[in-house]
């Protein structure tokens, strides 16, 4: 028989993938639906696709997606209901152009997360509610978004709240990346510890996994694994890529000469050292989806404004294309 991966991972966690509408046709559509079982919008179900208006929701990408899941039997992971980048500027605004109060962004929040989550309630197995409201600095503990301007910390518990009233079903997490980094990984310790300790309805962690081939290391990444894990929550490792390329600002050197056999071959080798970690800990993680289908499209390569690209992909004269090669299909599929 032909099995795709997550039949060889069917006792281990589910296996996933982030897609845009342009994937659910063709070669790719087949690939998904043999080798995946569960699915992230990559971008339409976020505050400005979706809830562009006060009074307007689009649900038309995100519905096609929803439709093609449950049409071939692959589950759904929603992304995301509140994050910094994506957040239509109507939100934050009053009638007068003016900053919103904290009163009324709380009721729009409400509003707009009542209204997705009811909108998709018992299909979406798990929502990213939160994405990525832990600053990098680390003199910083909270991005100083304009959510947490306008409300301070509370607008962090309210959206669990909010979700786990319209879908009680429905498994909550906390999404963000660089959550292996020391600094960073205790920061998003203490936010997850004051939501578990004060009975807010989170149920787990996303590590986005936006990896590199020597970066994180596997022990960085096993006491991430181990820290969150003591706070009794579930892992999902929910945007994993392996760029074999570094941010390099020398155009010149940042050449695009293909994925080489010598780095195709490190990627592998980084992808099953990763993989062989994820299974050890089968316990916790509850599933484990790449960022894009294959290196057909990747949101790194530089034409996609992405990581890959340094110096050549912001100079307008120099159109090359550098591409990032990160996943595990490659353009042939
Ligand atoms: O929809 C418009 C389109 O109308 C317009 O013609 C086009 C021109 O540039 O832009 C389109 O929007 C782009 C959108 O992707 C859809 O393609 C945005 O400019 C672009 O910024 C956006 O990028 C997305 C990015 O999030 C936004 O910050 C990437 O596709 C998406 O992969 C990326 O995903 C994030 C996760 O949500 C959170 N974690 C990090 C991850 C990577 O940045």
């Amino acid at each position: 028989e032909n099995k795709g991966l997550k039949d060889y991972y069917k006792a281990y966690f589910p296996i996933g993938v982030a897609v845009n509408i342009r994937a659910l046709k063709g070669d790719e559509a087949k690939l998904i639906i043999h080798e995946f079982n569960s699915i992230t919008p990559e971008n339409d179900m976020k505050m400005g696709p979706i809830h562009p208006r006060e009074d307007f929701y689009n649900w038309r990408n995100a519905d096609s997606i929803v439709n093609f899941a449950i049409k071939h039997h692959i589950r759904i992971r929603g992304h995301n209901l509140l994050w910094h980048a994506q957040a239509p500027a109507w939100m934050f605004k009053d009638s007068t152009g003016g900053q919103v109060s904290k009163e009324v962004l709380l009721k729009r929040l409400k509003d707009h997360i009542t209204a997705v989550v009811t909108h998709f309630k018992g299909k979406i197995y798990a929502w990213d509610v939160v994405n990525e409201a832990i600053d990098d600095k680390p003199d910083n503990y909270l991005r100083n978004s304009l959510w947490y301007k306008i409300c301070g910390e509370e607008f962090i518990p309210k959206a669990f709240e909010y979700a786990h009233a319209a879908d009680p079903s429905a498994a909550l997490y906390y999404n963000d990346y660089n959550s292996e980094n020391e600094s960073k990984r205790e920061k998003i310790f203490k936010l997850l510890k004051s939501l578990v300790d004060a009975g807010i309805p989170i149920n787990g962690v996303g590590l986005q996994g936006h990896w590199k081939l020597d970066n994180p290391s596997p022990e960085l990444i096993r006491e991430a694994l181990d820290r969150y894990k003591s706070l009794g929550l579930k892992i999902q490792i929910t945007e994993l890529d392996i760029t074999v390329r570094g941010r390099n600002h020398n155009a010149q050197a940042n050449a695009d000469s293909g994925l080489t056999p010598a780095l195709a071959d490190r990627q592998a080798a980084r992808y099953k050292e990763l993989f062989e970690i994820f299974r050890a800990y089968k316990n916790v993680i509850t599933g484990v989806t790449f960022w894009n289908v294959s290196d057909r499209y990747s949101w790194l390569d530089s034409r996609n404004g992405g990581l890959a690209g340094g110096a050549a992909a912001s100079d307008q004269s120099n159109p090359v294309i550098i591409k990032a090669y990160p996943l595990l299909f490659d353009e042939n599929l």
